[in-house]
């Protein structure tokens, strides 16, 4: 805590109206052939600060007399199991049933979002990034402004938007070939070499 307690120190004399969770790492890779650092990270960059700040602005966020906002940034990952790429999935799952349910929480006082991208061209992304379908990251901000304090689960841009539900039920019809399509063709096109 005392990192965050010196973070908060920092901006003690800051009006923030918003708190934007975008920090992320991804390690792609089964778990076994995860380092325990690679594991550790994941948990510790993906789930704790969006987590601890959202504690943390929450009690100046509720004194605003105008309406604040907590912009999560999660991934279409986390909707399901995702095997080839346990440990991200799992900490963006982490993500949305976290900020989901705070938005429940909070309704009417805070506006919660839970942005959950599709494929961005960054270096994140890995090969996935430089694909034809990889959207910009400034189309993903504009998704998220778009549907902030309307949406609170949202992929953001309308070709985001519609994969939310398009993968949520594929994977709740066919988790099994889904599984086996992330782990044998998703996850390691996405690790192959890019310039
Ligand atoms: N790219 C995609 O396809 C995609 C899809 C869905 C969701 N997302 C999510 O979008 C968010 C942004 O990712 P991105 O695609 O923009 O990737 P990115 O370009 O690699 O950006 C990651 C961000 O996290 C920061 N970061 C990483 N490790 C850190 C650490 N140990 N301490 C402090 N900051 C750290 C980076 O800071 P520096 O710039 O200082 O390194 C950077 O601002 C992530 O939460 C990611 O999971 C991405």
């Amino acid at each position: 805590m005392k990192f965050y307690d010196d973070l908060f120190a920092k901006f003690s004399d800051l009006d923030i109206s918003i708190l934007i969770n975008n920090v992320g790492v991804m390690n792609m890779g089964n778990f076994d052939d995860q380092t325990v650092t690679e594991i550790k990270d994941t948990l510790d960059i993906n789930v704790l600060p969006a987590t601890m700040l959202s504690k943390k602005v929450l009690p100046a966020f509720l004194k605003r007399k105008t309406k604040s906002a907590i912009i999560n940034v999660s991934s279409i990952c986390g909707l399901g199991s995702m095997a080839g790429n346990t440990t991200y999935c799992a900490s963006k799952a982490y993500l949305n049933f976290f900020t989901e349910s705070i938005a429940y929480e909070l309704k009417g006082r805070v506006d919660i979002e839970c942005l959950m991208p599709g494929v961005t061209a960054t270096k994140l992304a890995g090969a996935h990034g430089k694909s034809a379908s990889a959207i910009s990251p400034e189309d993903v901000v504009k998704g998220a402004f778009r549907d902030l304090g309307h949406d609170a689960m949202t992929g953001g841009v309308f070709s985001h938007d519609i994969q939310v539900p398009v993968v949520s039920f594929l994977v709740w019809l066919m988790p099994g070939l889904v599984n086996l399509f992330f782990l044998k063709v998703w996850w390691p096109m996405g690790m192959k070499k890019v310039d």
